[in-house]
């Protein structure tokens, strides 16, 4: 579309103002659609004959001008025409650098299009140019409006937080936490624990040995500690009565991994000693504590077992927690408690007197008692988890799940 030039009637200042207001309006309205819907590449070509139609040198409008209006202008008039055509080509010059800073946001990331930059485009004047080349300055050096890089808060693992709410209980009944090694003697793993030289749980199947210390005598033979009883052996040896400690740690032994097993898993142990403990005592803490982890309804009961190093020794469950104790939930027989009503908790016992011969407390004067649970355990029967595995595999998929 070639451009129709007017010929000047006059050189009078309104008619001059009057014309070259005209073109630069022509300019503006020929812009204003650019880069409109277009891909950046189409309006860079848009732009090109945009700045060709107005700025070539041969046959650009402003050469015309140049031509028809200045140099055909009176000598007398030639300055004011030049000042008014210096001043449109200054305007088509500027009308080409915003368009090229349009298409330029055009390709910036959505968020960098701020009102601001989209205000300052609409205009062509060299104090906004100004504006937007500081602005383009700034958002390559750091642009605040982009997302950052988010990373995902972690929660407790299931184990530690399983092992803390079990702390907390007996930390408020002014228990305090003691911790003991996982390379044990065999006199702190079972000698001391009052377990007989020939005790099953001695064997080599149960018990995971460090190599080639035959030499040792049998007592100070190293392994990994099988539970976390030891510790309350260490606690005495240290301290006098009274003695309330709660000892959680990992334990060792010589299991296959299947769904239900684990070589390490974690124990939480307990010890209490001092004047007049007696068998109510331990029932009324490990009752105390089910009902704070398990919910108040939860009823306890207890039922003879054997452990070396308590007398009496009794197993402790809970009812269960899904079905009422009822054994059935929703007409169907309950899988927590396979259909008993009942869950096996820990282990627990009066202290043996031969555990305070080994420590030097007085058995006529002292008693106490003593309870060891697996962690693992009480959180499967918490979280609902069917396989023991699941805890040490580290997947997210179910680790998020506690989130
Ligand atoms: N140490 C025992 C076990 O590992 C549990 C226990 C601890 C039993 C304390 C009684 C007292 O099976």
């Amino acid at each position: 579309m070639s451009y129709e030039l007017p010929k000047l009637g006059d050189y009078s200042l309104a008619t001059l103002d009057r014309a070259f207001e005209k073109l630069i309006d022509d300019i503006d309205s020929e812009a204003a659609p650019i880069p409109g819907s277009k891909s950046a590449r189409e309006a860079q070509a848009d732009v090109k004959v945009f700045r060709d139609r107005w700025l070539a040198r041969k046959s650009g409008i402003i050469t015309q001008v140049t031509e028809k209006w200045l140099k055909e202008s009176p000598s007398e008039e030639k300055k004011e025409v030049g000042l008014r055509l210096n001043r449109l080509k200054k305007h088509a010059e500027g009308m080409v650098e915003v368009l090229e800073k349009r298409i330029l946001l055009m390709s910036a990331p959505v968020a960098t299009v701020t009102a601001t930059h989209s205000l300052a485009i609409e205009s062509s004047s060299d104090e906004q140019l100004k504006r937007i080349r500081e602005q383009e300055q700034l958002r390559q050096a750091v642009d605040v409006s982009l997302p950052g890089t988010r990373r995902k808060l972690g929660v407790e693992h299931p184990l530690i937080r399983t092992k803390n709410d079990i702390l907390s209980v007996f930390k408020a009944m002014g228990y305090s936490v003691a911790e003991g090694p996982e390379v044990e003697t065999d006199y702190y793993n079972f000698e001391s624990l009052n377990f007989p030289p020939n005790h099953p749980a001695r064997d080599t199947q149960d018990t995971l040995i460090i190599a080639n210390q035959q030499k040792k005598p049998l007592r100070d033979r190293l392994l990994l500690r099988t539970h976390t009883s030891p510790v309350q052996i260490r606690v005495m040896e240290k301290q006098a009565p009274p003695v309330r400690v709660i000892v959680p740690g990992k334990v060792h032994r010589a299991d296959t991994a299947d769904a239900t097993h684990s070589p390490i898993f974690h124990q939480i142990e307990g010890l209490a000693v001092d004047i007049n403990i007696t068998f109510c005592d331990l029932k009324g803490t490990l009752d105390q504590w089910a009902k704070l982890m398990f919910g108040s309804s939860v009823k306890t009961r207890f039922y003879p077992s054997f452990f070396p190093f308590t007398e009496p020794s009794a197993d402790m469950q809970i009812s269960c927690f899904k079905c009422g104790g009822s054994g059935r939930l929703d007409g169907q027989r309950c899988g927590l408690c396979k259909a008993s009503g009942w869950i096996e908790i820990l282990g627990s016992g009066m202290v043996d007197p031969n555990v305070f011969g080994f420590v030097g407390y007085d058995a006529k004067k002292y008693s106490g008692f003593a309870f060891g649970m697996g962690v693992e355990r009480i959180a499967i029967l918490k979280y609902g988890v069917d396989d023991i595995q699941l805890f040490y595999q580290g997947d997210v998929r179910f680790l998020e799940q506690f989130a």
